[in-house]
């Protein structure tokens, strides 16, 4: 029922959180620590580190989400946590720990697939968000959209076959000297640079399927960047390289988007909204792009607030939510998994 209080961890990347999430969709308290200066050194995610600090601040975390609600693990209703895809060693930290805690307090365990976590926020934000919708995720290591049909029924739509799109923001910020992670940076540069100074390319726009390419476009930039020589460093330039490699990658996911919208419609018509989720969502550029392009075909988009766009573990909790509605728990024999398709 509404009271319920759902425990939420996540491990996979390179945030460490836990949540304390009720069923009437108030978040009690969920403590994130990021492990950004740690990684920044190496240009990226660095996974052995990333396991360590989650070992090392897992337990704090938890803790203090306890403390600050005042509850003791025998009031929770269940505890979820991200069981993949990701990084495995990151994944069996946030897995075992909420096995032991569901174990010990014999309390239901809900093993999360990340990417339904990132798929059910929408549902979090907007609670008026009925089955079924459009998702468009777009994260560092994913870029797909999918026909959400409800809890546990996700169909692929479209998938990238090279780069997640979070990652050609990385690429592209690293190849700038902008440091890691790159979205944001290349983002706050975009927004006073040219757009159509630099012709780039539009990767599969215009062909058939949803299915999105990014590293034609990332390598494009490189050679952009090579002619360039040292005239590339400048800020100005750097603004124009930025901003016209946005507008193309705004291109294609409005060109990828508008097709999945239609051939959604066509399947659910009554089903009229697309939802925007992952990291790169939390570009404000690209989600007037989106908003735009969806409501030209008559869709709402649905956008959570970018404190749940990027890894957190609210979504986490959610998501535990969500399926413990269903009943849909696990046993303590649920794998951990590297990869784990919706
Ligand atoms: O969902 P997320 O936190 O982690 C994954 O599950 O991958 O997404 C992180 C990604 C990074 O690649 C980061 O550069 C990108 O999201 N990102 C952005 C922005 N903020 C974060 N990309 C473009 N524009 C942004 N403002
Ligand atoms: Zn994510």
């Amino acid at each position: 029922q509404d009271s319920a209080i759902v425990l939420g961890i996540e491990t996979s990347c390179d945030e460490t959180a836990a949540a304390l999430v009720r069923a009437d969709r108030q978040v009690l308290s969920a403590p994130l620590f990021s492990q950004l200066a740690e990684h920044a050194p190496y240009g990226g995610v660095v996974p052995e580190i990333a396991a360590r600090a989650h070992v090392e601040k897992l337990d704090l975390l938890v803790a203090e989400a306890m403390a600050a609600v005042g509850i003791g693990f025998a009031d929770l209703a269940g505890v979820a946590a991200t069981a993949g895809p990701g990084l495995i060693g990151g994944v069996m930290v946030g897995l075992l720990t909420a096995k032991t805690i569901a174990l010990v307090n014999d309390l239901p365990l809900v093993a999360v697939n990340h990417l339904e976590a990132h798929a059910l926020t929408a549902r979090f934000v907007a609670p008026e968000l009925d089955f079924p919708y459009l998702l468009l995720l777009v994260s560092g290591g994913h870029c797909q959209l999918v026909a959400v049909e409800g809890v546990g029924r996700y169909r692929q739509l479209g998938t990238t076959i090279d780069d997640a799109l979070g990652e050609a923001f990385d690429k592209v910020a690293k190849m700038l000297g902008l440091g890691y992670p790159g979205g944001p940076a290349v983002e706050a540069l975009a927004a006073e640079g040219d757009p159509e100074r630099f012709p780039l390319p539009r990767p599969l726009i215009g062909t058939k399927g949803c299915d999105f390419s990014f590293s034609g476009l990332k390598t494009a930039v490189r050679h952009q960047i090579l002619a360039l020589g040292r005239e590339a460093g400048r800020e100005a330039t750097m603004r124009d390289l930025c901003a016209s490699f946005q507008a193309a990658v705004g291109d294609v996911l409005v060109d990828r988007a508008a097709r999945a919208m239609r051939s959604f419609r066509a399947d659910h018509p009554d089903g009229r909204t697309l939802v925007l989720a992952g990291g790169v969502a939390a570009n404000r550029y690209l989600r007037q792009r989106l908003e735009a392009a969806a409501a030209g075909l008559g869709f709402r988009l649905v956008a959570p607030p970018l404190a749940l766009c990027t890894d957190n573990a609210v979504m986490v909790a959610w998501a535990g939510i969500e399926r413990l509605r269903l009943a849909s728990v696990n046993d303590q024999a649920v794998p951990a998994r590297a990869r784990w398709p919706l």
